[in-house]
């Protein structure tokens, strides 16, 4: 039986759907806060039964990239209000992202110029933030290099994620999903060749390797309820500077197992093989190595949703739903250009596909102007 339009029990709370509109960074936000027209956009997109928040920073030294939404201070916690009211008035729920990006950021982003931070001393290669260029103008810059935490710092940062999940719920967020993907902070502790620490915080160890993610989740479960936390993870996801080495099976399979234990509502998993070409040494490719992943990740999550995100056609979602493999399908870019996406699948109807060049920053453009399908 089809189930991907059939209603979803997540930790509590009925889901309308099993479709999940990705995180997206739209950096349409001009002065860090939400505004009404991103509370439209959301609002446009609610007929999915989850969305999950473009990347939230949950502090100015979180942030890589100007213009996004934060959830720090009152005036962004004011700021997110009126899209999550209007996203539950509409019968939907969003779960806020909350983003650190760690060295992936510039010193014109950061307080006083500061270093970006991170796990590591290394700058990410080939990385770009979205900063102030040398003419003082807003525009995409190298990643800067660096400054490695003190160990004594990393408390600080767990804190900032706890009070960032608090902010969340009292906007009105249903929840929050830590964003562990994509080369920010928490894989830049999480990957051995990356995180050259030699302290607690160490990769030397699978204990020490997840002790930050883990702290967090559970700084984060604290606060809020083990209900209303979710972690986006990218096994094998080598954007800005994600090297691959022998372990990612391993850590990924003692984290998801540790996330088990703590019962958190989902486990949201990015498949980027189509943003990043697969491994050649092995002949096996990212998406099916991430696909045996999956099927490890849900032996030891009883309690906890799984979702995968990268790629998704309406009948590849309904298959692995139906064989069990993921609970959620997540879809992305097709929400962009595709506002009512879930009838447009249901009904078999045309895709609109997305305009790149409207991706990030502008105005209404390429934002809340795509319209809905009328059929005749
Ligand atoms: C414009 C754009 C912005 C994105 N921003 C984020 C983000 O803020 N956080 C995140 O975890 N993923 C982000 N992603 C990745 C998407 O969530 C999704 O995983 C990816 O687009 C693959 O799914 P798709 O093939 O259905 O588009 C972004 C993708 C796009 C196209």
């Amino acid at each position: 039986m089809n189930q991907l339009f059939a209603p979803f029990k997540l930790a509590g709370t009925t889901l309308a759907n099993r479709v999940v509109m990705a995180p997206m960074t739209r950096s349409r936000a001009p002065d860090d806060v939400a505004t009404d027209t991103i509370a439209l956009y959301y609002a446009q997109r609610a007929t999915a039964g989850l969305i999950v928040s473009e990347g939230t920073p949950v502090s100015r030294e979180g942030q890589g990239y100007l213009f996004n939404p934060g959830i720090f201070t009152p005036e962004q916690i004011a700021g997110w209000r009126l899209t999550t009211q209007t996203v539950h008035a509409l019968g939907s729920h969003i779960f806020a992202q909350l983003w650190h990006v760690g060295r992936v950021s510039h010193t014109t982003i950061q307080h006083d110029g500061q270093s970006p931070v991170s796990a590591s001393s290394k700058t990410a290669i080939g990385a770009t933030a979205f900063g102030y260029d040398e003419q003082g103008n807003p525009g995409l810059v190298a990643a800067s290099a660096p400054r490695q935490l003190a160990t004594d710092e990393v408390p600080r940062i767990v804190q900032d994620f706890a009070d960032a999940a608090e902010n969340a719920i009292a906007a009105g967020f249903d929840g929050v999903e830590i964003h562990g993907a994509n080369g920010y902070l928490f894989e830049q502790f999480l990957n051995p060749l990356v995180n050259d620490r030699t302290d607690r915080y160490a990769a030397d160890t699978m204990e020490n390797r997840l002790r930050f993610t883990l702290e967090a989740v559970d700084a984060v479960i604290a606060r809020i309820g083990r209900e209303k936390v979710g972690i986006r993870l990218s096994p094998y996801g080598r954007l800005f500077d994600m090297p691959h080495h022998d372990e990612i099976d391993a850590t990924y399979t003692a984290l998801v197992a540790a996330l088990g234990e703590r019962r958190i509502a989902y486990v949201h998993v990015m498949d980027q093989s189509g943003f990043v070409i697969g491994d050649k040494d092995t002949g096996m490719s990212v998406s099916e190595r991430i696909h045996n992943l999956l099927r490890v990740f849900r032996k030891s999550l009883p309690e906890t949703a799984l979702i995968l995100a990268g790629g998704l056609t309406r009948e590849r979602a309904e298959q692995l739903i139906a064989d069990g493999t993921i609970d959620l399908a997540g879809f992305g870019q097709p929400f962009i250009s595709n506002p009512d996406l879930v009838a447009r699948l249901q009904n078999g109807w045309p895709l609109t596909p997305p305009d790149r060049a409207t991706y990030y920053g502008g105005g209404t453009q390429g934002f809340v102007d795509y319209a809905p399908f009328l059929p005749r």
